[in-house]
């Protein structure tokens, strides 16, 4: 249920409670104009409204005091017609000036009762009140059995200008109309005792006054008082009478003989009441409604004080009925009032449960469903999971076996360049050169091409990792300017290098910003046409390195601008793959370094890098602190000349292909033969049975071999005593450098990364053997000199150091002894007479027993520098058998004797 349509039944109980309590509340107004209140008369006639009221409760009685004033009488009776007054009720002051406002709220639908004295209209309801003539004219009977002959009678007058003086003036006169005799004397007093006093005062009052007719009582009682102080001998025998005969005033005179006579003038408060009500309750009335009079006398007066007394008393009762009444009323509308806000609390609370009940309903409903759109919705949380690792899966199962692609390619793709390379060098006045030098620049650009898939790869995966060393900066942008110095010439393209220092040496990953230089580099060249240009700048500053490539090419257009080095975006164009600028953000990123692009569309378009210096950025397991290998560095920069004289020799060495690719190893065969002694092997298994059987001077393995893979291979090699000398060069496919460094730290003494160029690989081989033979060699001069010590334990690096250790021990051990022989000592050190013969000549270049000849000679010289023992006395204590044995061996290798060496 709606909580609106609560909120309107209880408003409209409300809205009914209040409206039932108006009904019963409603009063009807009744408006009473008085000319004056003043005199007991008035009073007593309010006192009579009232009482009269009580018997209606829902009566409420305006009065208004118009103080004997008519101007002010006609101001509140148009006040009471404001007010919307149910019943009027007029006692006019004077007729004539009343009469048209009485007639105004007759005609404006207002039940007008008029009483006491008359209007000068017959516009009103009804008229109540006493009849002032015959009142009059019941005076003017009693005054005639009264009046001796001739007798002056003297009229008090009431207001002359109010119907009830005009009225009890003719009555009295036309009783009186027999009487010619009689005379008349007059004087107004406007109904007031004070005023006939002064009246009175004023006047000469004549001595033969016989009767004295006043128009009310407090008149009749100032002219007693009046006589009684100036005619006193006939005051008390003076017939004086008046009008009213009301308690609290002429009532209590008639009765203690200061007025000799009254007639009663109703005051009507009683039935104008009573007359209102009926015209309220809609009964027929009469136009007048006519009061009796009675006349008062000293006998009856008294019998009237009581009952007037009585009737005092009874309406004190009444009053306090009243009172108890209102009360007894207002605590029973108090406790109603409290019974409705209760009941109308209890309704509410009624219909907020019902209404609590059915929210709550509709909230369990609410909530179910709400679950099951959970439920739904978790359900489809779960199956878009679901998918999403999917076509994740699916994704990776995709790049997977795209990179997987592009290392298939890559092998043979190296196959292809090799022999290209080779052909472009032997066949430079062919015909088929600028064929060659096509194949070769494509096959070249399909490699960049592979190469950054398999970078990005590794970006996006993760995997690269930095190899951070201290390199000049300078070099190597100028180097890869070089890069681009013929396609320039070739396109008439102004291409210049800039740098405001000679060199500048910064801690980076050579190979990355090589990368990052090659790619801006040939950016610019690809989008800057013909006769362009295009600087390479390199700028110090205080705390970076700024590098920019600058083109006038096209530049970028700048709705796209933003996105040039999202992943795969290719600025528009169907060409390239669009993961170069991506590669070279992340490098940069990976440098904690920043790149930016400053373009103009239609005028070129600037890259510029920064890195920042020192090395405080990188963290300690990325930085390399030994210097850059010549070999790798210089490589790229060897003399041709030199290159050509090494690869022209014939080296006695067994290099040992371990390749499982069979083109690949036959290859290798092919061209490594024509330098070196070949022995090939599929896999790391045979490799090792072949190591046994024979001499090998190095091997060359690829890593991803069936059976027993390359580092397996290296790990074995380089901890059996037996081979652990043989150098090993690792060919790989794998350009990832931590599977690259798995292999150097296994023992591997180089790798080479696919693709490969022979040249560089023929290089590698002889320069790894080349150091073998300079160490033997140092190794040999040390023995010869007499410096061969043991090497500190610390600084045996590996199985060879420590086993030549072991040997020198041996040595220092038995030299003296002449029967010792290498047999001997390979039985002391585990390992056959021809393992032990090629290990010591592997690292020494000589065999064990000249090893230990010279030995015992390098003994031999540090006794005869001591010059302390003969020379037969040195042959003994040196192993030597005899003086004439060591003397022909000292001579061969020192070319002097023992004696003249001494
Ligand atoms: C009271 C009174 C009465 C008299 C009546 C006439 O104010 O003067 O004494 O009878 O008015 O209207």
């Amino acid at each position: 249920m709606p909580l609106r349509l609560i909120v309107a039944i209880l408003v409209s109980i409300s809205l009914f409670l209040g409206c039932s309590q108006n009904i019963e509340k409603k009063k009807y107004k009744i408006g009473l104009s008085q000319c004056m209140l003043d005199d007991a008369w008035r009073q007593a006639m309010l006192k009579e409204a009232y009482i009269e009221a009580l018997n209606y409760d829902s009566i409420e009685i305006i009065v208004k005091d118009a103080n004997s004033d008519n101007d002010r009488q006609i101001a509140q009776i148009r006040e009471l017609i404001k007010m919307d007054v149910d019943v009027l009720i007029i006692s006019p002051f004077q007729s004539a000036p009343i009469t048209p406002v009485a007639e105004e709220a007759y005609k404006a639908g207002i039940p007008t009762i008029i009483t006491d004295r008359k209007i000068n209209s017959e516009l009103y309801t009804t008229f109540v009140g006493a009849d002032n003539y015959a009142i009059g004219h019941a005076a003017g009977k009693y005054a005639i059995n009264q009046l001796p002959p001739n007798a002056r009678i003297l009229e008090i007058w009431g207001l002359a200008k109010s119907s009830p003086a005009q009225e009890r003036h003719q009555g009295f006169i036309d009783a009186l109309i027999s009487r010619s005799d009689l005379r008349f004397s007059k004087i107004e007093a406007d109904w007031l005792y004070k005023k006939a006093k002064e009246r009175l005062d004023e006047q000469y009052i004549p001595d033969d006054i016989d009767f004295v007719y006043s128009h009310n009582d407090m008149m009749a009682i100032a002219a007693r008082e009046y006589f009684i102080k100036y005619a006193p001998e006939k005051a008390n025998s003076l017939q004086i009478i008046g009008v009213d005969a009301v308690p609290g005033a002429g009532l209590e005179a008639v009765a203690d003989g200061r007025i000799d006579a009254s007639f009663t003038y109703p005051t009507a408060g009683e039935e104008v009441i009573r007359t209102a009500i009926k015209i309220l309750n809609g009964e027929e009335i009469e136009k007048e409604i006519k009061l009796r009079s009675v006349q008062i006398g000293k006998n009856n007066a008294e019998t009237l004080l009581i009952q007037a007394e009585q009737l005092l008393n009874y309406q004190r009762r009444i009053e306090n009925q009243r009172i108890i009444t209102e009360s007894l009323i207002s605590r029973f509308n108090f406790l109603r009032n409290s019974f409705s806000i209760i009941s109308l609390l209890m309704l509410g609370f009624v219909l907020l449960s019902i209404y609590i009940y059915f929210i709550n309903r509709k909230m369990k409903k609410t909530n179910q469903i709400l679950v099951e759109i959970n439920r739904k919705e978790e359900e489809q949380r779960k199956k878009l999971i679901e998918l999403n690792a999917e076509i994740e899966n699916v994704t990776a199962q995709k790049l997977q076996f795209f990179t997987n692609v592009s290392h298939e390619v890559r092998t043979p793709l190296t196959l292809i360049l090799d022999p290209l390379d080779k052909l472009t060098r032997l066949m430079h006045d062919s015909p088929y050169f600028s064929d060659l030098q096509l194949m070769q620049k494509n096959a070249n650009r399909l490699l960049r091409v592979i190469n950054q898939i398999l970078d990005f790869r590794k970006v996006e995966r993760n995997q690269e990792a930095l190899n951070i060393r201290h390199m000049d900066i300078v070099s190597l942008a100028g180097e890869v300017k070089s890069y681009f110095e013929s396609v320039a010439s070739l396109r008439n393209i102004q291409y210049a290098f800039h740098t405001n220092t000679k060199n500048c040496l910064l801690w980076f990953d050579t190979d990355m910003i090589e990368k990052v230089l090659v790619n801006l580099v040939s950016n610019a060249f690809k989008f800057t046409p013909q006769n362009g240009q295009i600087d390479v700048s390199i700028r110090e500053l205080e705390k970076t390195v700024e590098i920019e490539i600058k083109d006038n090419g096209q530049g970028i257009d700048p709705q796209i601008k933003p996105f040039i080095f999202d992943r795969f975006y290719t600025q528009g164009q169907q060409t390239g793959t669009g993961i170069g600028l991506h590669l070279v953000k992340e490098y940069i990123q990976l440098h904690k370094g920043a790149i930016r692009v400053d373009s103009n569309w239609g005028k070129g378009s600037s890259f510029i890098f920064s890195l920042s210096k020192g090395k405080a950025h990188f963290a300690e397991e990325v930085i390399n602190e030994f210097p850059a290998s010549p070999l790798a560095y210089d490589a790229s920069v060897l003399d041709d000349s030199e290159e050509k004289a090494l690869l022209e020799l014939n080296y006695d060495y067994t290099i040992l292909i371990v390749e499982d690719d069979e083109e690949v190893r036959i290859y290798l065969n092919n061209n490594l033969k024509e330098n070196f002694n070949i022995l090939v092997a599929t896999n790391g298994k045979e490799a090792l049975e072949i190591i046994q059987k024979h001499e090998i001077s190095l091997v060359l393995s690829d890593v991803m071999m069936p059976e027993m893979n390359g580092f397996e291979l290296c790990r074995l090699i380089k901890s059996d005593i037996s081979c652990s000398h043989i150098p090993v060069i690792l060919l790989t496919a794998l350009s990832d450098s931590r599977q690259r460094n798995f292999g150097l730290s296994l023992g591997a003494d180089d790798y080479i990364q696919k693709p490969f160029q022979i040249t560089h690989i023929k290089i590698k081989i002889i320069r790894q053997l080349q150091e073998r033979e300079r160490m033997r060699t140092a190794l040999l001069n040390k023995l010869q000199q007499g410096s061969l010590l043991l090497i500190a334990p610390d600084k045996t690096e590996n199985i060879d150091d420590l086993f030549l250790n072991r040997f020198i021990g041996l040595l220092e051990n038995i030299y003296t002894d002449p029967d010792f022989n290498i047999e001997k000592a390979s039985t002391e050190l585990g390992l056959s007479r021809g393992h032990l013969s090629r290990k010591i000549k592997e690292l020494t270049g000589i065999t064990p027993v000249e090893f230990l000849r010279n030995f015992r000679l390098t003994k031999a010289t540090i006794l005869l520098k001591q010059q302390q023992l003969s020379i037969s006395e040195i042959t003994y204590q040196t192993g030597f058998s005899s003086p004439a044995y060591f003397t022909k061996c000292f001579r061969a290798v020192y070319g002097v004797t023992p004696s003249d060496y001494k």
